[in-house]
């Protein structure tokens, strides 16, 4: 029996924020401007460039609205759509004003990472969400990110009927999507496949977008478990950057050229262009002091080609 694959899949960088935003020593904004212009020749359609939080929070993302004024046109001079993270009423004013084409609104399946990330329970963000999509939901597109989804870093149970429940918490509000993130890279191959096959058959694939962590190297199995099921939309980080500074032990996302590369093996179509990529890993290596640790970048010289 065959198994199946979609055909074409979209992968949604987010090195520029959830990347970055785990990287002690501040990168320069013109080398983040440099980094994101570079990644927005390799063909994606979306990507996130920023988070308009607080500075004490992250404050590496200080410059959210520099970066943003800095990289719009050739985002749109691409066709990249640009996507930034926000935390309150505060961010999505200052990511409208700047032009940004759709938010990111994180909550935390679990209680006590939501309260470490954002000082809140679940249920005040939900509430919180929801008046910020009454209030800017006719000016821009929100999409809300369930972190921890596959599992809780401080040991609580993460249901999937908690995680249903909230997603349709989201799709009811009017978001076209809601992202379903392993944000500790906890998640196992099986439990990724019930997970998202009990999502798909209440909601349907075209809603789900995955951001998986490579924490424990299990990522790229995620991935096939999720595309088994019909997820064909990914977040990933060129370099394999990442983490959330709020989340013990969490380290950094899938990179972007390991998914890519399989991707690519396996004959599903992405619209992106390796070499591109690989450019703008090249300037992420040179600028940021963090270690790349994607297998396609620390690739041997001369390993053989997949036929
Ligand atoms: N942009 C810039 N500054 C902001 C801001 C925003 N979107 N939201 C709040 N601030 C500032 C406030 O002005 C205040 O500054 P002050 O101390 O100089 O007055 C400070 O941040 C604290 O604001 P407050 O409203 O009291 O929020 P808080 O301390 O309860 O923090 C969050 C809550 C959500 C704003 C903060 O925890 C946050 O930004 N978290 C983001 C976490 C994140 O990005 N995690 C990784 C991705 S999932
Ligand atoms: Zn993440």
């Amino acid at each position: 029996m065959a198994m199946y694959m979609p055909e074409k899949v979209e992968l949604i960088e987010v090195c520029p924020r959830d990347g970055f935003q785990n990287i002690h020593d501040m990168i320069p904004t013109e080398k983040k401007v440099a980094i994101i212009k570079k990644l927005a020749k390799a063909g994606f359609k979306r990507m996130e460039i920023t988070s308009f939080v607080s500075p004490k929070a992250i404050p590496q993302m200080a410059d959210a609205r520099a970066v943003t004024a800095a990289v719009m046109d050739t985002l749109r001079a691409e066709g990249v759509e640009a996507v930034a993270l926000v935390p309150n009423a505060r961010g999505a004013e200052d990511a409208i004003a700047c032009g940004i084409d759709e938010l990111t609104f994180v909550i935390s399946v679990s209680r006590a990472h939501n309260m470490a990330n954002v000082r809140r329970t679940p249920e005040e963000s939900m509430e919180q969400f929801k008046g910020l999509v009454e209030k800017y939901g006719h000016q821009i597109k929100f999409r809300l990110g369930l972190a921890t989804a596959l599992g809780c870093p401080f040991g609580e149970e993460i249901t999937a009927e908690r995680v249903a429940a909230m997603t349709k918490f989201g799709l009811d509000l009017g978001c076209e999507e809601v992202m379903i993130a392993d944000t500790v890279g906890i998640s196992n191959p099986v439990r990724t496949y019930k997970l998202m096959r009990e999502l798909l058959m209440q909601f349907g694939a075209q809603r789900f977008v995955m951001h998986l962590h490579d924490t424990r190297g299990l990522a790229l199995a995620n991935t096939v478990a999720a595309m088994q099921v019909g997820i064909h939309k990914f977040e990933s980080a060129a370099g394999g950057l990442g983490g959330c500074p709020f989340a013990p032990g969490a380290a950094g996302n899938v990179a972007t050229e390991d998914v890519l590369n399989m991707m690519t093996q396996m004959g599903i179509e992405t619209g992106i262009d390796a070499g591109r990529l690989m450019e703008a890993v090249s300037l992420i290596r040179e600028d940021v002091h963090a270690s790349i640790v994607s297998h396609m970048a620390l690739l041997c010289p001369g390993a053989p080609e997949p036929a």
